[in-house]
């Protein structure tokens, strides 16, 4: 099994990328999966110029984001929704994502939640399904201690139950993809 954990934030003083860290070791933890942290500060991806309807080719990541049999987001919340960044790795995909289990690591003031709902909508749209329980940080830069971001003990059994739940699908969704491809 195999997790894009997809840190979304860009900014040059973000705490984004410590926190999808915190989450990558999270879900590496049991052994049994394989992480792969995919940072959007580091995907140079084209111009949206050359953004088509049905996925483009040519991103540097596409292969990465293929090779994913589930993903964790990790986002803030700006402005009541997700970063810009975010968006423009996710409409640079879309074959990438098809058929895929998603959860979201989110955070913000009160935990980022509106964030998570307007994924959940993009999600939809790209035949993916969402893990009903998530992981919603409240204030997470309280949390950060130079060995990185360290919260109390029942936010990571937050983001445990968002990825047991994440495994279930990804299992049930790799079967399926498998046996049964989708076809209208
Ligand atoms: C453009 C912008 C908009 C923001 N809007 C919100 C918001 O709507 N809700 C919230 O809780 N925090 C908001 N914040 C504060 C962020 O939660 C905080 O800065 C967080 O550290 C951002 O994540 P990052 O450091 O990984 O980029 C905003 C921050 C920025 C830069």
């Amino acid at each position: 099994m195999r997790i894009a954990v997809i840190a979304g934030s860009v900014r040059d003083q973000r705490m984004g990328r410590t926190v999808a860290e915190w989450a990558a070791f999270r879900a590496a933890a049991g052994g049994t999966v394989e992480v792969d942290l995919i940072d959007c500060a580091e995907c140079a991806l084209p111009d949206d110029a050359e953004l088509r309807p049905g996925g483009s080719s040519g991103s540097p990541v596409s292969g990465r984001i293929a090779a994913a049999d589930a993903y964790v987001f990790v986002t803030p919340e700006y402005n009541h929704s997700y970063p810009a960044g975010l968006k423009r790795l996710i409409d640079w995909h879309y074959r990438e994502w098809m058929f895929k289990p998603a959860t979201v690591v989110s955070y913000g003031v009160q935990g980022g939640l509106l964030a998570t709902e307007h994924l959940r909508a993009v999600f939809a749209e790209l035949h993916m399904v969402t893990t009903r329980r998530v992981a919603a940080l409240a204030r997470p830069w309280d949390h950060l201690t130079p060995a990185g971001y360290q919260p109390p003990e029942e936010v990571a059994g937050m983001l445990d139950g968002a990825l047991h739940e994440l495994g279930w699908w990804a299992g049930v969704l790799r079967t399926a993809r498998r046996e049964q491809p989708y076809a209208r």
